[in-house]
């Protein structure tokens, strides 16, 4: 399933989905959590999605906002080992089920989380 598909399989309401049903689990996770900003978290929420909005569906706003994506020069303040790396698809992987995104769709977005995940890593 290509991107487009993926799009008109979920669409702007299935990302979001994902986006809540992500950050509730990162927020709780004890190796992810204290790597974000503090009290930040619907903000967190709001990034995430507003890119997949972007990447999948070409929505603007986050690139209004935020300036062209750059995911792996942003991420490098944080250190991103495979115990990270591993621990962002395995929650990815729960949001992505929870979000009920139906099967073709599932597995062209966790194709996609975990090559950017393997390629976030900095350590
Ligand atoms: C590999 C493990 C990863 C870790 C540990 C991680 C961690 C973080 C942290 C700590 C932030 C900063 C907090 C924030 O701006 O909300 C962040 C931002 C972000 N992450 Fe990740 N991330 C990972 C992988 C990914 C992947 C795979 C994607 C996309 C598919 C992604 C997308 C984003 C986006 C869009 C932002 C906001 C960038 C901005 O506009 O400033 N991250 N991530």
């Amino acid at each position: 399933m290509d991107d487009t598909e993926v799009w008109e399989a979920i669409g702007a309401e299935g990302f979001g989905r994902i986006s809540g049903a992500f950050y509730k689990r990162v927020k709780e996770d004890g190796v992810l959590g204290p790597m974000y900003p503090e009290g930040d978290w619907e903000g967190s929420e709001a990034r995430l999605r507003g890119f997949l909005l972007f990447r999948f569906g070409g929505v603007m706003d986050y690139v209004e906002e935020r300036g062209h994506p750059r995911l792996r020069a942003r991420h490098m303040p944080f250190a991103i080992g495979e115990v990270e790396r591993d621990r962002w698809v395995e929650l990815m992987g729960e949001a992505v089920r929870e979000a009920e995104v139906p099967g073709e769709a599932a597995q062209a977005l966790m194709t996609f989380f975990a090559q950017v995940a393997d390629f976030m890593r900095n350590r």
